[in-house]
């Protein structure tokens, strides 16, 4: 089976006035449909532009990085942001809601650009809202939710139109310990179903949820250990 993703080598070198600064120096790794990974490392080790780079919103400065089988460096802008859209979601600390918006219309925001009807967008929505566990919640308002539920309803607008890959960057960060260890249950979920997902966390606990871990040092990757696949 294709990988969802396969980084081989990837380097990226930041120009600053102090000069060139490495962020990430021969990064190379896989992700496969059904795998949540786990990203850790300590500030500045390269977490986020490693998350940028595989979410095609930064290129990689040396190496190549596949999606889908697709080798994606020499690809010009909107071709990437073509493949973006239509392969990768994206999950942030903050749930980043539009406030006066019921849950559904949030998670229908994605999809206004595609050619169905409204109904058939509005009922893609809802499904996703189902699948996240929130269709009890389908009309609410995100003032009226738990920090779980915006969470799930982020989830869910960042699901909506089915991609092949999931990038959250600390998706508990705002979350008590309980509501993360759901949260992660519900990503778990999502790979088990066939999606790819990959989380940045500092908390080892949230990254021991996962099947894998990825540790991230000066830029490289120092240790690929294993998560809850490892624990049985
Ligand atoms: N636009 C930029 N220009 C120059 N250097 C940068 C730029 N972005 C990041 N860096 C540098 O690259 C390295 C990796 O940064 P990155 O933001 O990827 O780290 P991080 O692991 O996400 O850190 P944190 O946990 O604090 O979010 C750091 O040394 C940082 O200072
Ligand atoms: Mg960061």
């Amino acid at each position: 089976m294709t990988a969802v993703l396969a980084l081989d080598g990837v380097g990226r070198v930041y120009d600053s006035p102090a000069g060139p600064v490495t962020a990430l120096d021969g990064v190379s790794f896989e992700v496969a449909a059904g795998d949540l990974v786990a990203i850790i490392g300590p500030s500045g080790s390269g977490k986020s532009t490693l998350l940028n780079t595989l979410g095609l919103l930064d290129r990689p400065t040396a190496g190549r990085y596949l999606l889908n089988g697709e080798d994606t460096a020499g690809l010009p802008e909107a071709a990437r942001t073509r493949l973006r859209a239509q392969h990768i979601g994206f999950v942030f600390q903050a749930f980043h809601l539009v406030g006066h918006k019921t849950a559904v219309a949030n998670v229908t925001l994605p999809l206004m650009y595609n050619r169905r009807p409204r109904r058939e967008r509005r009922e893609q929505a809802e499904q996703a809202l189902i699948r996240v566990g929130l269709e009890h919640r389908l009309r609410a308002l995100p003032h009226t939710m738990s920090g779980g539920e915006k969470q799930r309803v982020a989830i869910a607008r960042a699901t909506v139109h089915e991609p092949l890959l999931l990038l959250c960057d600390e998706p508990t960060g705002n979350l008590d310990t309980d509501t993360s260890a759901t949260v992660m249950e519900l990503l778990g979920d999502l790979a088990r179903g066939g999606l790819a997902v990959v989380v940045v966390t500092h908390d080892l606990a949230v990254a021991e949820a996962a099947d894998r871990v990825l540790r991230v040092r000066d830029g490289r990757l120092t240790e690929v250990g294993a998560g809850r696949a490892g624990n049985d």
